[in-house]
């Protein structure tokens, strides 16, 4: 079954829709609207910007290779992610300080996925607190709180201690991040989080007082002055000691470092390169995304992001063996655009065509889509 409440014209965001029909579009305008060095922070990659690129058009080197007639009469998107049922497995990957896209940030993110019960990961550099988003959010779709691990380990402690009694269902160790990525964008604009903003987890921790006095200091500096850059493997196990919650690491790039995450005890493995912002000229996601399912052999859920702009994207990543998809950008711009009913239309259009491709695949269900579906475009290339 696809996402019930548009079909049964319920949908309360409906009637503000933009007159888009794909995501691109969205990505148009929030270019167009959106203060450059907000548009430069959000759209940027690494350096040269190669992987940004590879991420999206390793999707195209990709081909699907459709079944007839296998009574997709209903297509049913509705999965479970860590055991949590969702209405589809396109899911909102954490993005810092969304209020620079929007007033109602990292709010209406929650709302809109609250709303048609899409699973959110909330960033530790959000412009919106963890207990606000699950106050004001509401709804009962889970929602994973996004871990940085910081030099100061009472905060660090404290913000998974909190994302726990708000309700959050995981952790998500974000892995690729020992120090920040060059994005030449920012060094040309010296993008800063706005006066008016602040980096919502901190406020009030008396620990973090004179770091927050810094947020006029450059973004990267910023983070690097706070982020532990000497964390290693052995520090999952004091994450695991102080948490419930089930672990999944993100930013996991190749079967060794699955394999390490897994000997660690972690619930998932999140395949990803930070939507290509650290370092350039690593694979692309979709093109990993085999070697580490291969490595994790059913022991956990893998996720996959990066460059996913469609619901073919998604349906080639199904296939690949990715429980659950991840969007950064995609909801970024619907946010931007037009806040809480932005975010749905993106969803909306994302998950939309993921269930046309999966009929014309003869796919009835996302937990059963054979890896046959798809294959390399190579394969079709004539040799003569
Ligand atoms: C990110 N990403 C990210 N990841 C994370 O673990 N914590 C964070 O705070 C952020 N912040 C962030 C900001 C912006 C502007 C972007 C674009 C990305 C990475 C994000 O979770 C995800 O891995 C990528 O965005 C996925 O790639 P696409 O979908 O943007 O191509």
């Amino acid at each position: 079954m696809a996402r019930a409440p548009v079909q049964d014209g319920r949908d309360p965001y409906r009637h503000l829709y933009l007159p888009f029909i794909r995501v691109e579009q969205f990505h148009g305008k929030a270019r167009s609207i959106l203060p450059r060095d907000v548009y430069g922070y959000f759209s940027s990659g690494a350096t040269d910007e190669k992987s940004l690129k590879e991420n999206q058009e390793a999707f195209g080197r990709l081909l699907l290779r459709w079944r007839c007639l296998r009574g997709v009469a209903n297509v049913d998107l509705s999965t479970t992610v860590q055991g949590t049922s969702v209405s589809s497995p396109i899911c909102v990957a954490p993005t810092a300080m969304q209020r620079t896209a929007h007033p109602d940030g990292e709010v209406a993110m929650g709302k809109s996925c609250a709303y048609s019960n899409t699973l959110m990961t909330l960033s530790t550099w959000a412009t919106s607190s963890i207990e606000e988003v699950s106050d004001k959010a509401g709804g009962t779709s889970p929602r994973w709180f996004q871990l940085y691990v910081l030099k100061d380990r009472r905060i660090t402690q404290r913000l998974v201690e909190r994302a726990e009694k708000s309700g959050y269902k995981a952790i998500v160790l974000t892995i690729d991040l020992p120090r920040t990525g060059i994005r030449y964008a920012d060094k040309r604009s010296g993008f800063k989080l706005p006066s008016h903003l602040v980096l919502a987890n901190f406020l009030g921790l008396e620990e973090f007082a004179t770091e927050n006095d810094k947020r006029f200091a450059t973004l990267s500096d910023f983070a690097d002055s706070l982020f532990d850059i000497s964390i290693s493997w052995e520090n999952l196990d004091w994450l695991k000691s102080i948490t419930k919650l089930p672990i999944i690491a993100k930013g996991v790039m190749n079967a060794e470092d699955a394999n390490e995450a897994l000997r660690r005890g972690v619930s998932g493995i999140w395949v990803s390169n930070h939507g290509a912002r650290q370092l350039d000229s690593t694979a692309a996601t979709i093109e990993v995304l085999p070697e580490v399912v291969h490595a994790v052999n059913d022991r956990v859920e893998v996720y996959v992001d990066g460059g996913v702009r469609n619901g073919g994207d998604v349906l080639k990543a199904l296939a690949l063996g990715a429980r659950a998809v991840f969007v950064g950008r995609p909801a970024l711009w619907g946010l931007a655009c037009n806040g809480e009913a932005g975010v749905s239309q993106v969803l909306e259009l994302l998950n939309k065509e993921l269930e046309l491709s999966m009929a014309l695949c003869g796919c009835p269900s996302v937990l059963d889509v054979p890896e046959s579906i798809v294959v390399p475009a190579a394969r079709y290339r004539s040799t003569l």
